[in-house]
């Protein structure tokens, strides 16, 4: 199988050395491709800025930007049988980068922002994907109500839903614990377990479920 796989945060610039970004460091996301790869698939991994090791076997898109990482997905997505959209991508960019670094002048800044592209929910409206689709809802509050939201709303055939508001799972930590949501069965909660591992059985399950519905 083909599977496509974004990771990292995306970093979005104010000005020549400062920019917005969140705390996503890419081990999920790196996790899910290495998985993916030991299982024989043909692996694209987009990433966003991280300090890991490239992952080897497999073709590898380094970006910074949610643009960017638009138009990475948008370039790579033709072919695939499953995309597994496992990055933070900032929601909202400053509408301008600032020319020369933002000087200290007043008590307060006030920036305006602008929506990014919305990179999962383009999958099927605008780039046509037909495949295996599988987002990530990562949420503090209410997170099988907003899981499931995203499953319809962006044409998911699988959202794992992730409660970032626990300490030691989610953003930036060695392990992690989530919920599958399916259309049209009950939510599935995988325990605690370290990403490794957790990449592994969540690649078992999408293997079997993308097989499934070639064969529909
Ligand atoms: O990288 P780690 O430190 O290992 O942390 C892992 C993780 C917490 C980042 C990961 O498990 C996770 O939950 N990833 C999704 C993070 C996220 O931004 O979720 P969201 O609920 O804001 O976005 C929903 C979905 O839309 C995600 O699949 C996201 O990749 C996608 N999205 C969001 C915004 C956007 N502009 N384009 C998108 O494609």
């Amino acid at each position: 199988m083909k599977i496509l796989i974004t990771a990292g945060p995306t970093r979005e610039p104010l000005d020549p050395v400062r920019y917005l970004t969140n705390r996503s460091s890419g081990k999920m996301g790196y996790a899910l491709a290495e998985a993916a790869h030991d299982r024989g698939h043909e692996v694209t991994l987009i990433s966003g800025p991280v300090s890991l090791p490239p992952p080897e076997g497999m073709i590898v898109v380094k970006v910074e930007t949610a643009r960017q990482m638009y138009e990475a997905v948008r370039s790579h997505l033709g072919g695939q049988d499953t995309a597994i959209f496992s990055a933070a991508v900032a929601d909202y960019r400053p509408v301008a980068k600032a020319e020369q670094k933002i000087k200290k002048t007043g008590e307060t800044l006030t920036l305006t922002l602008e929506k990014t592209e919305d990179i999962l929910g383009s999958a099927r409206s605008v780039f046509g994907f037909t495949g295996y689709l599988v987002g990530f809802a990562a949420e503090t509050e209410r997170l099988l109500e907003h899981a499931h939201d995203k499953l319809a709303r962006k044409g998911c055939d699988l959202v794992i839903a992730n409660d970032v508001s626990q300490a030691g799972i989610g953003f930036d930590s060695a392990e992690n614990e989530v919920t599958l949501c399916l259309p049209d069965a009950s939510p599935f909660p995988l325990p605690r377990q370290t990403k490794a591992a957790l990449a592994r059985e969540l690649i078992a399950f999408i293997t079997q479920q993308a097989a499934l519905k070639k064969t529909l």
